[in-house]
């Protein structure tokens, strides 16, 4: 049985990805610092999958701690999701986004080197394309200027990692992430709201909750078919599944290069007033909303070319926009 250790895996998709690795016979230990999620999700992960994970609360900027972990724990992959994601507070606080994200991943690298432990993937965002001069986005698509320093830890985080394959024996896979959405079927994890939602998705469901007054599409003149912008949706636990194929991947010798990259959308893109009618249809809930000024930094349209990751990792989106808002709404229900 192969260890895997997840680096916030009591977050969001983190979560998912330890149900995801536990059925698939993998044992996980799980570090996090319970920053912006709490102890409960332990004990919810192991409801749905009847193993308890393995648990460090650890603070990966805890050099010396996460030292004494690998000395340790013996593992045989690492998946990194723990950072900071918040977009607006890393314009506020940009040295924050840069420890919590990038320090910490040189500490998590240093120590996997230096206890030979070669296999890595790595929490990547479509936000390193910018807005893409061409739809659907392909890996090869130049990166750009990030928008944010959050956006900016992502594209340095690829580089740091590329630079260490290079140099040591790491094999890394980058996935570049769309736009998250939904909870496990069984309602038990899903995303913690933590005060007023950024994202669209969360919105929307508060505003159906009646916790909201009502949404702010942010734009309707944007060049798109009904005039708001356009992403590409991705069950949360489709693109948890992704991870599993890549460390699969990584672990049969099966990659192509010391490091790769792949996106992890569903392939097709849905405007925000989509989502709206998509969500409406699905849990019968109306959603208040008015149509409100763009949000700075908005790209106008993104949505993936997912057949190299159709292809290389043979893997597939599966599950449809309304099992995903379906699934949105059911967690909220049960907060
Ligand atoms: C945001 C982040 C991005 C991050 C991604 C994943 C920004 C500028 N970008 O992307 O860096 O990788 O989340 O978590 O924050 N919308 C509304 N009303 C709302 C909220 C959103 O109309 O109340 C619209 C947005 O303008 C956008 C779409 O819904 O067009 C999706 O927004 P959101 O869920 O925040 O995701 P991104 O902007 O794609």
């Amino acid at each position: 049985m192969k260890t895997i250790l997840v680096t916030g895996g009591l977050g969001y998709i983190g979560s998912h990805t330890v149900v995801e690795l536990q059925n698939s016979g993998f044992d996980v230990v799980i570090i996090d610092n319970l920053s912006n999620t709490t102890i409960e999700v332990l004990d919810r992960i192991t409801s749905i999958t009847g193993i308890k994970p393995r648990f460090e609360e650890i603070d990966l900027k805890d050099k010396e701690a996460v030292m004494h972990f690998f000395k340790y724990y013996k593992v045989d992959g690492v998946i990194h999701f723990a950072a900071s994601k918040a977009v607006g507070e890393s314009v506020q606080e940009p040295l924050k986004y840069y420890e919590n994200n990038i320090a910490t991943l040189t500490y998590v690298l240093k120590e996997m080197i230096a206890s030979d432990v070669s296999n890595f993937i790595f929490s990547s965002s479509c936000t390193v394309y910018g807005q893409a001069d061409e739809l659907p986005i392909t890996e090869s698509a130049p990166t750009k200027e990030a928008e944010s320093p959050y956006g900016a830890t992502k594209k340095m985080g690829e580089v740091i990692i590329r630079d260490t394959t290079k140099a040591t024996n790491l094999q890394a896979i980058a996935l570049r992430y769309f736009n998250p959405i939904g909870a496990h079927e069984s309602a038990k994890i899903g995303e913690l709201p933590l005060g007023i939602p950024q994202n669209l998705v969360p919105f929307v469901v508060q505003t159906a909750a009646g916790i909201r007054k009502e949404l702010s599409i942010f734009g309707d003149d944007y060049p798109t078919p009904d005039g708001t912008a356009i992403r590409d949706y991705i069950h949360v636990v489709d693109l948890a599944k992704a991870h599993i194929s890549a460390l699969n991947r990584l672990l049969n010798g099966e990659n192509k290069a010391k490091c790769e990259y792949f996106n992890i959308g569903t392939g097709k893109g849905s405007s925000v007033l989509e989502i709206v009618n998509a969500f409406e249809k699905a849990t019968g809930k109306k959603v208040n909303y008015k149509i409100a000024p763009r949000r700075e930094g908005d790209i106008i349209s993104a949505y993936a070319d997912t057949s190299l990751a159709n292809k290389e990792l043979g893997w597939k989106a599966e599950l449809s926009l309304e099992t995903s808002l379906a699934s949105s709404w059911k967690w909220q229900e049960s907060l």
